[in-house]
């Protein structure tokens, strides 16, 4: 698909692909080698499939191969955007297509990802397990930055994901500093929710939304939620960024490896197909990157071909070829 759409706006890709996975973590011990990180540093951009098979615990091959690519490469922006297209039926009852096009902007590199923290006593009654979230002054003022300007280029709102009534050292912090970016982008309307009610006006009101900036873990679960919304985790896509450029940033979907159905074939390739989008629009071809979200919206919109989570009894090589098809 993106070699069709380089022949038609004038560029070309060249590929390597690693073999950097569960199968590889169960054979040698590892998800990547040693200099894993340096094979990845000198490329334009990281594709990654969705990683996690049964057998190998989630924390190793997450922390041996996503996580560390994310951190290594100061992927400080997690991008997340969600749109509930025509031709899906949201499972919220009220839902129009077109009115839900939300971004979430989940701070991607530290926060309640942390690695600092440590387990004692195991297997005694005494046993403990400590945790220690992460809030940095240089990495809040960051996101905010990115998710104001982002506001500022979409329809100008913005919502803090909060939990100040109950986290009470690091909450108050991100949302201090929140309102201190916030008067740089008197352009953007502003305002901050915390987690739990933001939670359901994302199920009962979620065409408010426009762009919702969080922390790493409240990003996390605020995108699987807002996929759902949007009719399927299949179609979320993100992009793991590198605003500065110093590193390549990653494009992956937002599903999981869904090993119940692994091989079969029929997963929704939307996630990875608009991640791919997101990729090439970092690349400086943001009218190719058009011409897939058109494709997108087009296929739902004017045929009834479906993978199964959508309903459907399309194969992802059916579906992604008659994508290929009307682009
Ligand atoms: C995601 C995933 C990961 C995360 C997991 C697999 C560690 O859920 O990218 O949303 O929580 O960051
Ligand atoms: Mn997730």
């Amino acid at each position: 698909m993106l070699d069709v759409l380089g022949r038609r706006h004038g560029f070309s890709l060249s590929y390597t692909s690693y073999d950097w996975s569960c199968e590889r973590y169960l054979r040698e011990g590892a998800m990547m080698p040693a200099d894993g990180l340096d094979q990845l540093r000198d490329k334009d951009a990281i594709v990654l499939g969705a990683v996690g098979y049964p057998g190998v615990p989630d924390h190793a091959s997450l922390w041996g191969l996503l996580i560390p690519i994310r951190r290594s490469f100061r992927q400080y922006v997690n991008l997340r955007p969600i749109r509930v297209f025509e031709g899906i039926e949201s499972p919220v009852r009220g839902t129009r297509p077109g009115e839900v096009d939300i971004v979430v902007v989940r701070e991607n590199a530290e926060g309640e990802y942390s690695e600092i923290g440590g387990r004692l006593n195991q297997g005694t009654s005494e046993e403990l397990a400590i945790q220690e979230a992460v809030f940095t002054r240089a990495g809040v003022t960051r996101i905010a930055d990115y998710a104001f300007s982002l506001a500022a280029r979409r329809r100008g709102r913005l919502t803090s994901a909060t939990k100040s009534n109950g986290i009470i050292h690091t909450m108050p912090f991100w949302d201090g500093l929140i309102a201190e970016r916030a008067a740089g982008h008197p352009d953007v309307t502003w305002d901050q929710e915390h987690i739990d009610a933001l939670a359901a006006k994302f199920v009962l009101d979620p065409a408010r939304f426009d762009v919702v900036v969080a922390s790493n873990l409240f990003g996390d679960i605020l995108s699987d939620l807002a996929a759902a919304v949007a009719g399927s985790i299949g179609i979320a896509p993100s992009a793991n960024l590198n605003p500065e450029r110093d590193f390549p940033s990653m494009f992956e979907p937002v599903h999981g490896s869904a090993p119940d159905i692994a091989g079969q074939g029929i997963a929704n390739p939307l996630g990875a197909i608009w991640s791919a989008a997101l990729m090439i629009d970092h690349l400086g071809h943001g009218a190719a990157a058009k011409d897939i979200t058109d494709a997108i919206a087009a296929i739902l919109a004017k045929s009834d071909t479906r993978t199964r989570d959508l309903g459907g009894t399309a194969t992802t090589a059916e579906f992604t070829d008659k994508l290929i098809e009307l682009l």
